[in-house]
């Protein structure tokens, strides 16, 4: 099957990075977008939806300001989204000014979104690629211009694998990114899970994304902790996204149709 991102740019179908512009408040998003996203809030509430991308936005902050201080200074975002209020540079350049971070997503709009907003950064690029294949961004000359995998990396797959189906084997991704991190490294992963919300909730979700350029599936929580294999999950374990250490900073609101954690690859 090919990956050729540029194949996803197409404004008849649902755009998950889009969509999830509109259900974080954000204008780039479009009518095919706004009518896919008008299910969810039918199924789930509007509320819920809000409260769960935040939920997640807000894990996602913290997991990286965690990282920041415990001393990454290099950061590869797979599935970045658009851009928003606290994105992963902003957190990690507070921490340590001169931190490097790519991001990667294989929506194109959220090259075209981004670049204005980096246009400063000279420690910070967006690389269009599809993480399921993990070579093809490993091996990218713009990575290796900014990531030295000789050193401890912080790799983020925040609501990103439910864009991965099984025939895709969402583990198998995994593995090829964790064969190249030393040491040190870590990965911070959320994702959805049916250990939470009710079947018809889950099947209208997955319902409202068939169309869209990625279907999306719900896991069960033991699937999720299958995903760390390899790696060592540091306390409070795989958890809901907001109780995921408050300390690192804003936690926001609570729901139970994720799970998180942050996981370190030991020597
Ligand atoms: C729900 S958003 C999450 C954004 C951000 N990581 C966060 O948690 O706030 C998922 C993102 O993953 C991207 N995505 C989905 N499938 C992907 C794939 N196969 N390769 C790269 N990016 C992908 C989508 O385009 C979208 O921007």
């Amino acid at each position: 099957m090919s990956h050729d991102p540029s194949s996803t740019f197409d404004l008849n179908k649902p755009s998950p990075a889009r969509m999830y512009d509109y259900f974080l408040g954000g204008k780039d998003n479009y009518a095919v977008d706004r009518e896919a996203a008008a299910k969810v809030d039918a199924a789930v509430g509007k509320v819920m939806t809000h409260d769960i991308v935040w939920e997640n936005r807000l894990f996602l902050q913290r997991a990286t300001r965690f990282l920041a201080e415990s001393g990454i200074d290099q950061f590869l975002d797979l599935g970045t989204g658009l851009p928003t209020r606290g994105n992963v540079h902003e957190i990690a350049q507070e921490v340590t000014p001169d931190a490097h971070v790519v991001y990667v997503d294989n929506d194109p709009i959220v090259l075209t979104h981004g670049r204005a907003l980096l246009a400063k950064n000279a420690t910070t690029t967006i690389i269009t690629a599809d993480v399921r294949d993990p070579a093809g961004i490993l091996e990218n000359p713009q990575l290796g211009e900014l990531i030295d995998f000789s050193r401890p990396v912080g790799l983020l797959s925040v609501a990103l694998f439910h864009f991965i189906s099984d025939h895709e084997d969402p583990a198998g991704i995994l593995r090829a990114f964790h064969e190249r991190l030393c040491p040190g490294s870590y990965l911070v992963l959320s994702h959805l899970t049916t250990d939470g919300p009710s079947a018809e909730k889950i099947g209208q979700v997955t319902d409202a994304y068939k169309n869209a350029t990625s279907p999306i599936v719900f896991r069960p929580r033991a699937e999720i902790e299958s995903f760390f294999d390899g790696f060592d999950v540091q306390d409070p374990g795989l958890v809901r996204p907001w109780s995921w250490r408050p300390a690192y900073g804003e936690s926001g609101p609570q729901t139970e149709y994720l799970y998180a954690a942050v996981a370190r690859v030991n020597a």
